[in-house]
């Protein structure tokens, strides 16, 4: 078992193993006592792994309704948002109660929004249920719904004050599930970790998975520790990411996250090298890590048209957008452009 500390707004734990999800009830009591608690999970998720979740809760006693909504990124909606939270008023909870989350990250950004709205801040557990909310978006306190024009526009800052990775979750998650979450893991070497790319390239994920995860963990939580509200170091982690949310927007979320972040990742490398801006040829080692793990290394979209889509991305601000460009493996930086600049470099002839 290893644990992550992370020092943010909120000190917390990240706990990370085999079974972790055993000590829910007990890590439940010893940081907020007798508390209400709401689970929060997806129809799929809820099939699998609530009921263990409960007894855990009912072992020590803890009074637990559960609220579960329909899997997929379409309900990470505004609606899907208010019906959770007019739940927890109908159950009469209170702030002093706790939501966990358990399951991926749409799970994990909903609920953690909920938890930060309802009676203006409630106690938040995340249990990830799927490889890439375990290496990624259940750390760090970033929590959103969609709105039509676009992804993760309505959201807050809100950290966990547990999150518990319990290795036995991913047994269940189908294969393509698994490689999304590999996507992230790609990211995290590209930016900050030669080494833990090397691994993930030669496809030497198995035995070394807990590691992995709580390797991933700490390099975000050391980037959050620093830049908690994504004014600096934290973009890093955007890597792919502004591209990754054009495509799934064009494709109507038809195409997954870390499928999208992958396209995104070889996009914005060929791009960066064709035009001087990296020091190293990256994109070819990252074919080769992305086809290892079943990742997509090809985009159904014309590199203009994701430009267009991304005019709503946060990551724009008064005429300006920050890109993250691989300098070489583990190393990238933030180049900050016009969005003329950013436009001309999706051009189809460039
Ligand atoms: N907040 C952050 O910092 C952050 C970071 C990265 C991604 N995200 C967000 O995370 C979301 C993607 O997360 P995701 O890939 O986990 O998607 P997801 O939550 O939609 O889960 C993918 C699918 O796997 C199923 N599933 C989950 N756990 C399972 C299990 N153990 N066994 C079987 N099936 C299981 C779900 O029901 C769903 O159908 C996106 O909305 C993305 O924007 C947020």
């Amino acid at each position: 078992m290893e644990t992550v500390k992370v020092n943010a707004s909120k000190k917390y734990d990240i706990i990370i193993g085999q079974k972790t999800v055993a000590l829910l009830g007990k890590k439940i009591k010893a940081l907020f006592g007798d508390r209400k608690v709401c689970i929060v999970t997806d129809d799929t998720v809820a099939e699998l792994h609530a009921d263990k979740a409960k007894e855990y809760l009912s072992e020590e006693k803890l009074l637990t309704e559960i609220f579960v909504f329909p899997h997929g990124e379409k309900s990470k909606s505004p609606e899907v948002l208010f019906e959770l939270l007019e739940f927890l008023a109908d159950k009469h909870f209170s702030r002093n109660d706790v939501i966990v989350a358990l399951g991926g990250g749409v799970v994990g950004d909903l609920a953690g929004l909920a938890a930060a709205m309802y009676m203006r801040g409630m106690h938040l557990v995340q249990i990830p249920t799927t490889l890439l909310a375990m290496v990624d978006s259940s750390v760090g306190g970033k929590t959103a719904v969609n709105l039509k024009a676009g992804k993760n526009l309505a959201g807050v800052f809100n950290q966990p004050e547990l999150v518990l990775c319990d290795l036995q979750m991913l047994l269940t998650l189908p294969s393509e599930t698994f490689a999304d979450g590999m996507a992230e893991i790609i990211k995290y070497g590209v930016i900050a970790d030669k080494a833990l790319f090397e691994t993930v390239k030669n496809g030497d994920i198995a035995r070394n998975l807990e590691k992995i995860i709580a390797r991933c963990v700490s390099i975000k939580s050391e980037i959050v520790n620093e830049d908690e509200f994504d004014t600096g170091k934290r973009q890093l982690l955007n890597f792919g990411h502004t591209l990754a949310h054009s495509i799934e927007k064009m494709s109507n979320f038809e195409i997954p996250h870390g499928s999208a972040v992958a396209m995104g990742m070889l996009l914005i490398s060929e791009i960066a090298w064709k035009n001087g801006l990296s020091k190293e040829r990256c994109q070819d080692e990252i074919i080769d890590a992305l086809l290892e793990n079943n990742l997509p290394i090809s985009c159904p979209f014309k590199n203009s048209s994701l430009y267009f889509a991304t005019e709503n991305d946060k990551k724009s601000s008064s005429g300006r957008i920050s890109i993250i460009i691989p300098e070489e493996i583990g190393k990238c930086k933030i180049l900050n452009l016009a969005l003329a600049e950013f436009k001309e470099l999706l051009s189809d002839e460039n």
